[in-house]
């Protein structure tokens, strides 16, 4: 094995050749862009996770986590831009890594981006489960019993031990994964379309909170602001505010899924930088505001429950009209997470499979839907296994810190492609290469180093699978290696 085969990157004109001859269908405009990113962004993180890392964490200082979680997603977006306009192409990160860095760093992007779109497809079906049940206890309805809403499974908070749950199957979260991957099979319109509307809906519930949640928002709440560090890392305090950022960055992820569907936009070079920067500039400043009434509504302590944006309009009797709406605008989150998270996951796998890294199934295209229809259905079976029968809830953290090494490799990446290929035309540049890049990285790293250790030892163990894979298969069949050692052999 040559180690120069590892290495090898891939032209970037061979994708655009590739992506003419593919037949997914340009149908997303810019709006439907902007819809798919927020589709992806606003979900578990901020229905969920805000809450508890405002109790746990930061206090009311979980604005400024929010803040500086979007700065770097920022960076991280606008490297996204230049490289979804320059290389138009389903495969994101992965393409992108496989054109810069070579085929092994591509493989380890591609193998962690399962970990961002299958795995947080798993966990947020799980999330939609709970708040399923909630919302018919809401209504008084209760026809699922409990060992069929939730895993056989379940780990432990702390450490590594898995226990019993006496339940048999979440089938909640297997319907909802069922429904969605159905959807996303059927067409990147039909998708988008119910996407879009669910989307209208959601952001109408965010903004209702944050717009009525104001009145009723006491500033006495807000002193102090930062509270004072307990003595322990990470519990309040500054150490506090950026551990409470690499926590809610969940809440962020999603954007960057809109770069997986350049190939189905109509015109990626306008469409991409306005669906990725325009989806998370929008969330940014809900997330702002949000956090920032719903610390001002209740004392942050109380914010500490898997439900707190409920908590905090529940404390406020004129708001509990608002409850039943925050459920279903949760619910309705969840579930474009869910179908934004499956798109991207089938059309990476898509470009992997072209690329001869998976098996070829991978890279059929229906032929009258037009959708990676294969790739589809397995990421359906496979995140609808783990979210029904696994203790997924651990993995939560494993997505942002896949997601954060996808981050980190696009910024490097488009540093090493200004200096290695000046000459590629890029519709988008990103402003001030230098500074933005490597404060992409420093951000992402700064988040990722701040999650738990537990979560770095199951990265390992993810990453370890992931390589033999790729020296069992992926090495293998590579086209590329293949053209490069007929391309010697010839010379
Ligand atoms: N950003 C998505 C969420 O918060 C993954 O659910």
């Amino acid at each position: 094995m040559k180690l120069s085969a590892l290495f090898a990157t891939k032209p970037i004109s061979d994708y655009h050749e590739e992506a003419a001859g593919k037949n997914l269908v340009r149908a997303l405009g810019t709006p439907s862009l902007i819809a798919f990113g927020i589709g992806g962004i606003i979900g578990t993180g901020i229905f969920v996770l805000t809450g508890l890392a405002a109790a746990q964490h930061a206090g009311p200082a979980i604005v400024i986590s929010f803040v500086i979680a979007g700065i770097g997603c920022m960076f991280a977006g606008l490297c996204y831009s230049e490289f979804a306009t320059m290389v138009p192409v389903a495969g994101s990160a992965y393409a992108y890594s496989y054109a810069t860095l070579g085929e092994f760093i591509a493989w380890f992007v591609g193998w962690n981006l399962v970990l961002e779109y299958m795995m947080a497809c798993s966990t947020v079906a799980v999330g939609w489960s709970r708040y399923f049940v909630k919302l018919l206890d809401f209504f008084h309805i209760d026809f699922i019993p409990r060992w069929l809403s939730s895993a056989p499974l379940r780990a432990a908070d702390i450490g590594y031990q898995v226990h019993a749950t006496g339940a048999y199957l979440n089938v909640p979260a297997v319907a909802i994964i069922a429904g969605a991957t159905w959807l996303c099979y059927r067409g990147i319109e039909e998708s988008t379309f119910v996407n879009t509307i669910i989307v209208a809906i959601k952001v109408t519930i965010v903004i209702a909170v944050i717009a009525f949640g104001a009145f009723y928002v006491d500033p006495k709440h807000w002193v102090p602001f930062i509270p004072k560090n307990t003595g322990h890392f990470g519990v309040f305090g500054w150490s506090g505010i950026i551990q409470a950022a690499g926590i809610i960055f969940f809440a962020y992820i999603g954007f960057d899924g809109v770069s997986t569907v350049a190939q189905e936009s109509k015109d990626p070079s306008r469409g991409m930088p306005i669906g990725i920067l325009g989806s998370l500039a929008i969330c940014t400043v809900l997330y702002i505001l949000m956090s920032g009434v719903m610390t001002g509504l209740v004392p942050y302590p109380l914010l500490n429950d898997a439900a707190p944006v409920a908590v905090a309009i529940e404390a406020h009797p004129q708001l509990n009209w608002l409850t039943g709406w925050v459920l279903v605008g949760a619910l309705l989150g969840l579930t474009s997470v869910i179908i934004t998270m499956i798109i991207p996951q089938a059309r990476i796998w898509l470009t992997m499979a072209h690329d001869g890294l998976l098996p070829p199934m991978f890279g059929a295209v229906h032929r009258k839907y037009r959708t990676p229809h294969i790739s589809t259905l397995i990421t359906g079976v496979l995140a609808a296994l783990f979210a029904g029968f696994l203790p997924i809830d651990i993995l939560g953290e494993l997505v942002s810190i896949g997601t954060l090494i996808a981050f980190i490799v696009v910024c490097a990446g488009v540093l090493v492609l200004r200096y290695t290929r000046p000459d590629l035309p890029r519709p988008f540049r990103v402003p001030a290469v230098w500074f933005t890049a490597t404060m992409g990285v420093f951000f992402c790293a700064g988040m990722a180093a701040f999650l738990p250790e537990a979560t770095w030892v199951r990265l390992a163990v993810w990453s370890a699978i992931g390589i033999v894979l790729y020296f069992a298969y992926g090495h293998r069949h590579s086209r590329l290696r293949a053209k490069n050692e007929r391309a010697a052999a010839k010379a």
